[in-house]
């Protein structure tokens, strides 16, 4: 049975470097709010002569050379981008001509920042179907040249940025082991550049209203769908590999906002230490993000032959996905896949005969990083406990409330909630407690 594996991987990223102390200059914000919000430090933008299709071929030639593979062995050329270096043709085509990848039939995947994943399953069917043995995919993104830089809300959070991977088909092994793609359309103007396309072409107005920029309409929503819908397909995945959590060796997440993978991990009970984690450097980089944070990983070691690696992401689309691979190096067999029961969150093993008094103190002192003596009944969740000053705390709490007791909860019921003795009864009378 065919399947396929990783060969080489590479990345590239423009030399400018633009920190958060430049952003202060250019808008209302700070260092530290970007930090502490986002956990991003600076990253990095294109220069002249710089844009998607650059950056992929810069990507491209180094997993080519990583891989040994030679530009004319490729039968497919996959370029996962929403910033295309031109409107038409595909980004991908414009790589294949710089590449001299002549054999390569070549295609964009528009997925939003879930695009490297998608290119992974559409990459890894083609060759198990036998109908490509050589693929290279690339995530490639220049983003910052769709950022509206008088926008706080988002111009903070993008940079620019190439990934790439080379795939190959091989009799048996595991190499990737699944993939699981979803979307939400319904969703799709929460996160988007509405204009310059042919419901909105380019014209003096759009230009005038930044249509053809990126618009975000709420970033805390953006936020929530994002933890849950990862979660979703890490759960998935696992479930599909007959893996628990504790049999993965590295997560190589989406870089969006360090607080939504510290989210993610706290809800899949997974060691955050083994969470390949870059956007302090490089921001969000979309399509990018995780071919870039695997290439650095395999090239410092993090990654190794034999691991069990979980990519996961969420963005514009919405989409979001999952993919599970057993890395196999320059091709070396591993052992057989490990099996085992699927397991949700390890907390479901106490059982119900916790009191819904001791649930909801232990996710107030997980969720806000407090003492337990801290947290008694008349505590003020504002004023004693820390909430408040940071609505994505909230959006914590709510979340793990939610989970924990299967309710959802009204953002209008949540402002109610102002001390722990409050939030007790509020879940025991939604309970039935
Ligand atoms: O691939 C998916 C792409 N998108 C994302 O992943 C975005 C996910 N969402 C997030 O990362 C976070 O929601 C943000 C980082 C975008 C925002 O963090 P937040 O904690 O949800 O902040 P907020 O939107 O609730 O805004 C809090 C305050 C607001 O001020 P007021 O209304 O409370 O006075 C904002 O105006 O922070 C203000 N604010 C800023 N302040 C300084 C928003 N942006 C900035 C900024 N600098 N850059």
């Amino acid at each position: 049975m065919l399947t396929s594996r990783i060969i080489g991987t590479g990345s590239c990223a423009p030399a400018t470097v633009l920190t958060n102390h430049d952003l202060e200059r250019m808008v209302d914000t700070t260092d530290q709010w970007v930090r502490t919000r986002t956990g991003i430090a600076e990253r990095r933008v294109c220069g002249p002569g710089e844009d998607s299709a650059t950056l992929a071929e810069g990507a491209a030639l180094q997993a080519l050379a990583a891989a040994g593979v030679d530009s004319i062995d490729l039968d497919m050329l996959l370029v996962a981008t929403i910033t295309p270096a031109v409107p038409f043709p595909a980004t991908a085509c414009l790589v294949q001509d710089a590449l001299k990848a002549r054999r390569a039939a070549a295609f964009d995947i528009g997925a939003g920042c879930s695009g490297f994943i998608y290119g992974l399953a559409v990459a890894d069917s083609l060759i198990r179907s036998g109908s490509a043995r050589t693929i290279l995919l690339v995530g490639a993104e220049s983003l910052s040249k769709f950022v509206n830089w008088k926008d706080r809300n988002t111009c903070v959070l993008f940079g620019d940025g190439a990934g790439a991977v080379v795939l190959q088909a091989q009799e048996g092994g595991p190499g990737i082991r699944s993939t699981h793609l979803y979307s939400d359309g319904a969703e799709w103007a929460l996160l988007a550049a509405p204009g310059g396309g042919s419901r909105f072409p380019l014209s003096e107005q759009v230009l005038q209203e930044g249509l053809h920029l990126i618009h975000m309409q709420s970033g805390t929503e953006v936020f929530r769908l994002a933890v849950r819908a990862m979660e979703e397909a890490c759960m998935a995945a696992l479930k599909a590999n007959r893996l628990e959590v504790s049999d993965v060796d590295l997560i190589i997440p989406h870089q969006a906002n360090a607080r939504i993978i510290q989210t993610l991990a706290n809800r899949l009970a997974f060691p955050e230490a083994k969470i390949v984690l870059n956007l302090d450097r490089y921001g969000n980089t979309s399509a990018a993000s995780i071919p870039l944070a695997l290439d650095e990983a395999v090239r410092d070691g993090r990654v190794q032959p034999g691991m069990t690696l979980l990519l996961t992401a969420f963005g514009t689309g919405v989409t979001w996905a999952s993919a599970v691979l057993t890395w196999q190096g320059n091709g070396v067999a591993t052992g057989p896949l490990r099996g085992g029961a699927v397991r949700r969150d390890p907390r479901e093993d106490k059982g119900a005969t916790v009191a819904v008094e001791e649930k909801v103190k232990r996710i107030i002192v997980e969720q806000l990083g407090v003492q337990e003596s801290q947290v008694k009944p008349e505590a003020k969740l504002a004023d004693d406990l820390g909430l408040g000053a940071d609505s994505l705390d909230a959006v914590g709490l709510v979340m793990a409330l939610e989970e924990e007791f299967n309710l959802q909860i009204l953002d209008t019921e949540a402002e109610q909630v102002q001390t722990v003795q409050d939030a007790i009864r509020y879940i025991k009378g939604r309970t039935h407690a």
